[in-house]
């Protein structure tokens, strides 16, 4: 989704401007563009293409005007050359269409009419038809068909009204009445008459020194320099530069300088400025580096056993056979009251929920199911306080999620995080919970951060299932399998070539099944979203007892099924689901953990043997190699599939 990154400091803002941009290019864009002050004016760059076009906009603009030289590497920015004129502040996003088509003109950077005030937004703004009329209606002429223009309108409306009434009471400058407030103010008063959502940066000629920002639903980040200051809407454009971040609150704005920051309230709360200690991100510039591997997809594949040991680091207790999950406030007495258990997520994590659902179910014995957090926030639904929600996120800003927390925290419901991103608004909003340890993840298809989201609910589970009725030997088994899954992992990575060949004999099938039941059946449905969302293969996932009651009609030699069979006591039923496929002629892929007769499928993924609860963790690897190679083998671009994003912030 749209990517934000500001610069206030001593450098030249333009290099760090693009690299920023660069390490946002994940979130997924479809236009890009950049706004510096130069020599008291604003200059704006757009382009409708990627981050390395508007690199190479700059730099031949530049060069053209004989002030900068020099080809960079993506993402190094244009190299100012002699006698440059360096811009030490400015605002630059990625953005992903919502009001207008992707072009150069709705690109972002917004400006007003006179060019003093550029902005940069992600979210919507729910009434900018309205405002934009208004300001029409005023004689401003708008140029481009996004909410974001009228925000610079309206700031630089405010503020020429405020210059307009300091002048006639006869004072020096606006600014000189209340310091370097007066953009501030204006932005705050602007967003008074807002509606939606918003995370955004605002420039001033008249404020060289600063910037404003402001947050309302859409993630803001200060990241804090020496004597520079950052603002980003995510870590990953910050990192390179600091790890000492502080998260802005909904309702917050900020003004930056080099020097400097302060906070202030959005509602009315007059010049309330909260205190602020900067946390440090768990994650260095390395960690977004590709190094040895082609995409992110694959490198986060490969990083899954060392995700996974994070993940059980310190949570494992041998002694008494459980869990130790330190960041749940929740005693054994709390946790012994909990009757049922409902995850809530959306895409993969939605997935990694009925996982955790199933594993809820099987070792704690209390009833557990998973719902989309999209329709949850919709429904009106019953809250039951003896009921623990759990709000599963890798980004923990998805705003489907984020909302149904706060909903059910409106209704008194009991609700916990299970976050990757730490300092997330999810997990804020939270306030206590599991923290995924995945590390980053930058591919916009989840793959470590939903192995570790399994991996955290069987943490989850053993831990209520040993205050309640599993027993230690049942616990220590548990414990045992747990330790042994990243190992296992490692086995499944190490035959990624023959999972490879398997995927590009199917690869060019028009549509899939994926078949499982009971343990196998999230299994098959993050499968199918995996296929899909990275190869654009048309893919289905079936209950496998559900095959004759439909989907069975639609079995040919067009249509291979990758059937799930763990070792579980359903091996002979799923066996003759793979010979009823096959005796309709379908080409059948088994995914097993078991041992299924010679010739019974066309193809055969082995998975090494787990404690059977377990087994869905491990088969989620195999599916993502397979969708993997299959969209490698039709030539998709892996990492950013065609209109998704990593962490969908608006509606
Ligand atoms: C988007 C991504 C999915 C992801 C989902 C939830 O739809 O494309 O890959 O699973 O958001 O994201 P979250 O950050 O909340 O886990």
């Amino acid at each position: 989704m749209c990517g934000i990154v500001g610069y206030v400091g001593k450098r030249d803002a333009i290099p760090v401007l693009v690299e920023g941009l660069h390490r946002l290019e994940y979130r997924g864009y479809d236009s890009a563009g950049l706004a510096v002050l130069r020599r008291g004016r604003l200059a704006v760059t757009k382009t409708a293409g990627r981050v390395a076009d508007l690199r190479e906009k700059i730099a031949g603009r530049e060069k053209a005007t004989g002030k900068a030289t020099g080809k960079a590497p993506p993402g190094k920015g244009a190299v100012p050359g002699k006698g440059a004129v360096k811009s030490t502040v400015g605002i630059g996003h990625t953005r992903w269409a919502t009001h207008g088509e992707p072009n150069e003109t709705n690109a972002h950077p917004h400006t007003d009419s006179a060019g003093r005030i550029a902005v940069v937004h992600n979210g919507i703004i729910e009434n900018a038809d309205q405002l934009r009329e208004q300001l029409t209606a005023s004689g401003v002429r708008l140029v481009s068909d996004t909410d974001t223009e009228a925000l610079a309108h309206l700031i630089a409306a405010e503020l020429a009204a405020g210059d307009t009434a300091g002048d006639t009471a006869g004072d020096a400058t606006a600014d000189a009445a209340g310091g370097d407030v007066a953009l501030e103010d204006a932005v705050v008063r602007v967003l008074a008459a807002v509606e939606g959502a918003y995370g955004l940066v605002v420039l001033d000629v008249a404020h060289p020194d600063q910037l404003v920002v402001a947050r309302n639903g859409s993630p803001i980040v200060l990241g804090l320099g020496e004597n520079e200051m950052f603002v980003a809407s995510d870590v990953a454009a910050l990192v390179r530069y600091t790890r000492q971040v502080i998260y802005l609150e909904d309702g917050e704005a900020a003004t930056i300088r080099a020097s400097d920051f302060h906070t202030t309230s959005l509602n009315g709360a007059a010049g309330a400025s909260a205190e602020k200690t900067p946390t440090m991100v768990d994650a260095d510039a390395g960690d977004y580096e590709l190094g040895e591997f082609a995409d992110y997809m694959s490198k986060e594949i490969h990083e899954q056993p060392d995700a996974l040991r994070r993940a059980l680091m310190g949570r494992l207790d041998e002694r008494f056979a459980t869990a130790r999950l330190g960041g749940i406030s929740l005693d054994a007495r709390q946790l012994r009251g909990i009757r049922q258990v409902k995850f809530l997520g959306c895409g993969s994590a939605y997935y990694a929920g009925l996982i955790g659902a199933q594993l809820v179910e099987e070792l704690a014995r209390i009833p557990a199911d998973a719902e989309p957090a999209s329709e949850f926030r919709y429904r009106s639904p019953v809250v039951d306080p003896d009921t623990l929600y759990v709000a599963v996120s890798q980004s923990g800003e998805t705003s489907d999620t984020l909302m149904a927390v706060q909903e059910l925290k409106r209704k008194g419901g009991q609700v916990m995080g299970a976050v990757n991103v730490v300092g997330s608004a999810i997990g804020r909003e939270c306030g206590h919970g599991i923290f995924l340890h995945a590390g980053p993840e930058v591919a916009v298809a989840s793959t470590k951060a939903l192995t570790n989201m399994a991996a955290n609910f069987a943490l989850l589970a053993l831990l209520m299932g040993r205050v309640r009725d599993l027993s230690a030997a049942s616990g220590e088994r548990i414990v045992a399998g747990l330790r042994n899954l990243p190992g296992q992992v490692s086995r499944i990575l190490a035959a990624e070539s023959e999972i490879a060949a398997v995927a590009h004999r199917f690869a060019g099938a028009d549509h899939m099944f994926f078949i499982g039941r009971v343990r196998g059946w999230p299994v098959a449905r993050e499968g199918a979203q995996k296929l899909k969302e990275i190869s654009y293969v048309h893919a289905e996932a079936y209950q496998a007892g559900e095959l004759k009651h439909g989907p069975l009609a639609l079995i040919s030699p067009g249509m291979p099924s990758v059937v799930i069979v763990p070792s579980d006591d359903l091996v002979a039923k799923n066996i003759s689901t793979i010979e009823q496929i096959r005796a309709r002629g379908g080409p059948v892929i088994a995914v097993t953990s078991a041992s299924v007769p010679d010739g019974l499928a066309d193809a055969v993924i082995t998975v090494p043997r787990a404690e059977p609860e377990l087994e869905p963790i491990l088969f989620n690897v195999p599916l993502q190699i397979l969708a993997y190679h299959a969209a490698a083998k039709l030539g998709r671009d892996i990492d950013k599939p065609r209109n998704l994003a990593k962490s969908v912030t608006v509606e």
